[in-house]
């Protein structure tokens, strides 16, 4: 396949085209295909540095093919890709190695030879010093979560995509994990781009909401909310009524304003 094209976008690199310098992400064109199907099929998107990015859409719409070809693990693709150098990704399940200790997973893959302390730093960053010397499998879901996001912040990225990565968490600590993710977006200014299958997390924690399908990005609205955001907020409500209704889901006021047949 044709053209494939991973360069620097951050303000500050080397060899920045400079026509791009106020994006953080940069796709035109980008086409990606299994088997002679089009899972993404000319999608063009931008994200802006610092922005905070949130993808939503249906099951096996192409989410996880657009952050694995951003996060360049995939280069079979048609169109062009512009992002930062400097990119973290973090999935859903933390992949953590487990014969390896926790300060050793969060150092791995780097290059050059770091030291112990870059890794205590990002897990004090997250909160996890105290397992520093812990092996994977003595961690909570949550803790290994932690775990994740902290690899990915010792690489300082300029993107970091986050792929579900609170899927797998019970209701509070997910909740505990997204302010986490708030503060680390707000303290490292980074963009981030996050793919998930939860509305209100969208709503809670993005600049922008996107909606994919039939491998574009079919809607995009702007978060106008202030933060901290509450669930309250009636305008909070209206966002996520809306985004429910391009996902294809009715929320529910809507159902129960439908006539009901007559017996
Ligand atoms: N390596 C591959 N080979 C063949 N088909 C693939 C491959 N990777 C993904 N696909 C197909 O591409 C489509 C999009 O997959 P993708 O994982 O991007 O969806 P998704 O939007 O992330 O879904 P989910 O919300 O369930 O995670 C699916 O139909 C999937 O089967
Ligand atoms: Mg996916």
């Amino acid at each position: 396949m044709a053209t494939d094209v991973h360069r620097p976008v951050t303000p500050n690199a080397p060899n920045t085209p400079t026509t791009h310098a106020t994006s953080a992400v940069r796709v035109e064109g980008l086409t990606r295909s299994f088997d002679g199907r089009a899972v993404i099929d000319q999608l063009d998107l931008d994200v802006k540095p610092g922005e905070f990015v949130a993808l939503l859409g249906r099951s096996g719409c192409g989410k996880s093919t657009l952050l694995r070809i951003l996060a360049g693990l995939d280069r079979d693709i048609e169109g062009t890709v512009l992002v930062p150098r400097r990119k973290a990704v973090a999935f859903q399940a933390p992949r953590l190695m487990p014969w390896k200790r926790v300060w050793r997973n969060v150092l791995l893959g780097l290059k050059g030879k770091p030291e112990r302390g870059v890794a205590e730093r990002a897990l004090e960053e997250v909160g996890l010093k105290h397992r520093t010397n812990a092996w994977p499998k003595t961690l909570s879901g949550g803790e290994a979560q932690r775990a994740s996001l902290a690899r990915a912040l010792v690489r300082e990225p300029d993107l970091l995509l986050l792929d579900e990565p609170f899927g797998a968490l019970d209701a509070l600590t997910r909740i505990k994990a997204q302010r986490l993710v708030d503060e680390l977006w707000q303290r490292r200014g980074c963009a981030v781009l996050l793919v998930t299958h939860d509305v209100e997390e969208a709503v809670l924690l993005a600049d922008r909401v996107l909606v994919m399908d039939e491998g574009v990005i079919a809607y995009e609205t702007e978060i106008d909310l202030d933060r901290p955001r509450g669930i309250s907020d009636p305008r909070f409500a209206e966002l996520r009524a809306e985004l429910l209704k391009r996902l294809g889901v009715d929320a529910p006021d809507a159902a129960e304003a439908e006539p009901v047949a007559a017996a």
